[in-house]
């Protein structure tokens, strides 16, 4: 009985002092990349995270796993930037609005309201070397910024019609936590509430706010168009993504592993980039045949009536987003955004 005892006494001890390489070694235990965000798993990043994932943990034949954890199930938008400093989480894709709380406010330029008029503008910029210098900023707070993918052009919704700036005088909307955002708000007379997105659903159905502003994909994915009786078409600002990684953990990864995780996110993004814009407008095909949001369409007058009271917020916070930097954009898209003629209307 004693004997049996310190055989199993022994055993264990062997297991508990066996170095953590040794023990793995008979298993090969994969590295294990939590990827994090806020929006479903049909958006297009949704769709490219998922294909990442599958690429990334083909090529390695299982040396590594990706856990994509969709739709705030794991972290909502300021949490999960904090957990990717901290450890947590390895890898995220949020939006450029979500940087500017930790200081990073030059993503807060993508904010800006007319600053694209296409996809093709916008890819001057974040297949450029614009984009390629913005992306090496995030090194000094610890992050790796490995590529952006794209989502698309932003409409507003609420529960009165929305035409012309008098329309949105003391409209509560949310925004995300950006202060061009916040701006852009306050030049049209509205209330902007800062909000985490999975808390917006509810925030509408209640009446905690009254509008909302993101991209017809997100829209309709959150079922907005259940609790808000008008959208209005007006593409007045972008969303898209920074695909990030913790630098640590980054740097710690075996330099083959890198280069192919480096290459599926190219994929990926390629992927992201190509079904953003069909996705946008297969949502918006969508919330109409619902039937349950009036969708209008903004007259030329409409639209320049929103770029006339918009485009002061580019002077107004070119302070905080860098002026080099926003000259650099202006420039790599041939575009002065600070123009007055008539918006045409984004390509759909
Ligand atoms: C996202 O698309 O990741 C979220 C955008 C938002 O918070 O409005």
């Amino acid at each position: 009985m004693k004997a049996i005892a310190s055989a199993s006494v022994l055993a264990s001890s062997l297991v508990l002092t066996l170095s953590p390489v040794a023990q793995v070694g008979a298993q090969q235990a994969p590295i294990v990349i939590k990827f994090s965000h806020v929006v479903t798993s049909d958006t297009p990043k949704g769709r490219a995270a998922e294909l990442f994932k599958k690429l990334a943990e083909q090529r390695t034949n299982g040396r590594v796993r990706i856990e994509v954890y969709p739709n705030s199930t794991l972290f909502k938008d300021k949490e999960e930037l904090e957990a990717l400093q901290l450890g947590s989480v390895q890898m995220l894709a949020p939006s450029f609005s979500k940087f500017g709380p930790m200081g990073i406010n030059q993503f807060e330029a993508f904010d800006l309201p007319y600053l694209f008029e296409s996809y093709d503008d916008l890819h001057k910029v974040t297949r450029g070397p614009v984009g390629a210098a913005m992306l090496r900023l995030l090194r000094d707070h610890g992050i790796v910024g490995l590529a952006f993918w794209d989502n698309g052009f932003k409409d507003f919704t609420d529960n009165k019609p929305l035409r012309t700036p008098a329309d949105f005088r003391g409209q509560k909307i949310r925004i995300q936590s950006s202060k061009v955002l916040d701006a852009q708000m306050r030049a049209l007379g509205a209330i902007p509430q800062v909000m985490a997105f999975s808390e917006v659903y509810q925030a509408l159905q209640t009446g905690v706010v009254d509008g909302f502003e993101n991209t017809p994909s997100n829209i309709y994915t959150q079922k907005v168009h259940e609790v808000q009786k008008y959208m209005t078409l007006s593409d007045h600002g972008y969303i898209g993504y920074v695909v990030i990684a913790n630098a640590k953990f980054w740097d710690s990864l075996p330099s083959d592993l890198r280069g192919i995780l480096a290459q599926s996110i190219a994929e990926a993004s390629d992927f992201a980039d190509e079904i953003a814009k069909k996705e946008n407008d297969d949502a918006i095909a969508a919330i109409r045949k619902k039937g349950r949001t009036e969708i209008i369409e903004l007259t030329a007058e409409e639209r320049r009536s929103l770029k006339q009271a918009l485009l002061p917020v580019h002077h107004q916070l070119e302070g905080r987003v860098g002026r080099d930097l926003l000259q650099s954009i202006y420039a790599a898209t041939g575009r002065l955004a600070a123009e007055s003629a008539a918006p045409p209307a984004v390509v759909r």
